[in-house]
């Protein structure tokens, strides 16, 4: 009864389903089962084995038993060890494979590594296809652990087009799924500078929908290519059957989240990272979705008769310069949370786990991950020539789509939050001066002198 299984997987709703027809596919043998009974049948009808119970599901798996939780972030999580634990012996692993936040699982490794089992934070990318077909794996684990589970892994991740696996251990138990929330950062970034080309190429050049979907198409072997651009022109493709229109002029403006873009802010906020297009992705979507917004729309003016200045095939380099500023704060994120805890560890490995199978996978990934061959410190994207290069190829683009924005009316939060950003970064000199000399002056906070060295104090007495 107990032979040959080689993973159990509590959860099968369309992840861990999708994950456990993976597993089958390639010939690991999978238990699952499911608090729910109608995702316990529908598992069944899929032709997995299915167990009644965590109970059963632990009976069917030979010790040292590897059991993946496919369940919803947070309490479920909790609830889910809960009823696993009594049921454990030494040696077990127990892998969470959701969108969990980094500190939950530091929090669990710990606990179930004091009963003498051991936790693997697996951050999962890719979406159903994804997870049926070859996902991208973010795995955080003890370097022991991640040995006895490594293969089974990369067995059913994506593979990059050199043939490398998109499955790799980046730290400790949870160093996972700090990469996921990283990656989902981007990719609220990614998808909001989409939005915004979209937007401007609407309303503020007057493209309908399969026009823009044309321009779209047209990028799509350029370096902006990839799944979610891809994923765009296929929204703006697809057309209401009832109506005969795009189906998107019937979808309701309000953009839902479910947390990760916010966490990777936070993250940016509490390491001191200046990430603002990631930022900004996440409150555009807070302001979708903010109430008052629907009589502001009547009362608030707009600018009238204006057009843009710029063509609309200009807003490739935009796009692209805004996504290399996405990718770059990410990236320097992920940098900074290295710099404070020694993980997630190899940003080189991240770009090429990156290439294939997540959702960000897509032409930029490449560049990347040869920045880090060439430069496997590397501290910031842009101090790469050939990232630059790139980034410098849509810089005027992003400043004409930014003034477009704002000539039209079209907010365009991400790309104008990417441009200030770069104007910083460009600048020899900041009014930080001036904050110091501010803060000094009220606080006496101290400031440094260009010209001497020390901490320095003025009563700036003014005229
Ligand atoms: C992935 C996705 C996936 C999901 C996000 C979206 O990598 O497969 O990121 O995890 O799409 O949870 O989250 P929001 O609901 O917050 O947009």
């Amino acid at each position: 009864m107990t032979a040959g299984r080689s993973i159990g997987i509590l959860g099968l709703g369309t992840m861990g389903r999708s994950l456990a027809l993976n597993f089958c596919g390639r010939g690991i043998a999978v238990v699952g089962s499911d608090t729910g009974e109608p995702a316990r049948r529908a598992a069944a009808n899929a032709g997995l084995e299915v167990a009644a119970d965590p109970a059963g599901l632990v009976a069917a798996l030979a010790p040292p038993r590897r059991i993946l939780l496919m369940v919803p972030a947070g309490p479920p999580v909790d609830a889910a060890l809960e009823a696993l634990l009594p049921l454990l012996a030494q040696g077990d692993v127990v892998i969470d494979g959701g969108n969990s936040h980094w500190r939950d699982s530091a929090r669990r490794a710990a606990r179930l590594e004091a009963d003498g089992l051991a936790f693997v934070g697996l951050g999962i990318s890719g979406g159903e296809e994804g997870a049926r077909h070859g996902p991208a794996l973010m795995a955080g684990a003890s370097a022991e652990v991640w040995e006895t589970i490594r293969l089974l892994l990369e067995t059913i991740a994506a593979r990059a087009e050199d043939g490398e696996s998109c499955c790799a251990r980046f730290g400790p138990p949870p160093a996972g799924h700090l990469v996921k929330t990283v990656h989902n950062g981007i990719e609220y970034a990614v998808m909001q500078a989409l939005a915004e080309v979209v937007d401007l190429a609407r309303r503020g050049h007057g493209l309908d929908l399969p026009a823009i979907a044309g321009l779209l198409e047209s990028w799509a072997r350029g370096p902006c290519g990839g799944f979610l651009l891809e994923t765009a022109i296929r929204v703006l493709r697809t057309v209401d059957k009832e109506s005969g229109r795009p189906l998107l002029a019937f979808v309701r403006d309000r953009a839902e989240q479910k947390g990760t873009g916010g966490w990777t802010a936070i993250e940016a906020l509490e390491l001191g990272v200046a990430a603002p297009t990631l930022v900004e992705a996440v409150l555009a979507r807070s302001l979708s979705a903010f109430p008052p917004r629907a009589e502001l729309a009547r009362t608030l003016p707009r600018p009238a008769g204006t057009a843009p200045a710029g063509r609309p095939e200009d807003l490739e380099g935009a796009l692209l310069a805004t996504l290399l500023a996405a990718h770059a704060q990410g990236f320097a994120l992920l940098a900074a949370a290295r710099a404070e805890r020694g993980w997630p560890e190899d940003p080189g490995r991240i770009a090429r786990v990156w290439r294939a199978g997540c959702i960000l996978r897509g032409a930029l990934l490449e560049p990347i991950a040869h920045a880090f061959d060439r430069d496997p410190g590397l501290p910031f994207l842009l101090l790469d020539d050939e990232l630059l290069a790139l980034l410098l190829a849509g810089l005027a683009d992003l400043r004409g789509a930014v003034e477009d924005g704002a000539r039209t009316g079209v907010p365009l939060p991400a790309m104008a939050a990417s441009l200030a950003w770069l104007d910083a970064l460009a600048s020899p000199r900041l009014p930080a001066d001036l904050i110091q000399g501010m803060r000094d002056r009220f606080g006496a906070h101290g400031f440094e002198r260009i010209d001497r060295p020390g901490r320095q104090h003025d009563l700036w007495r003014g005229a």
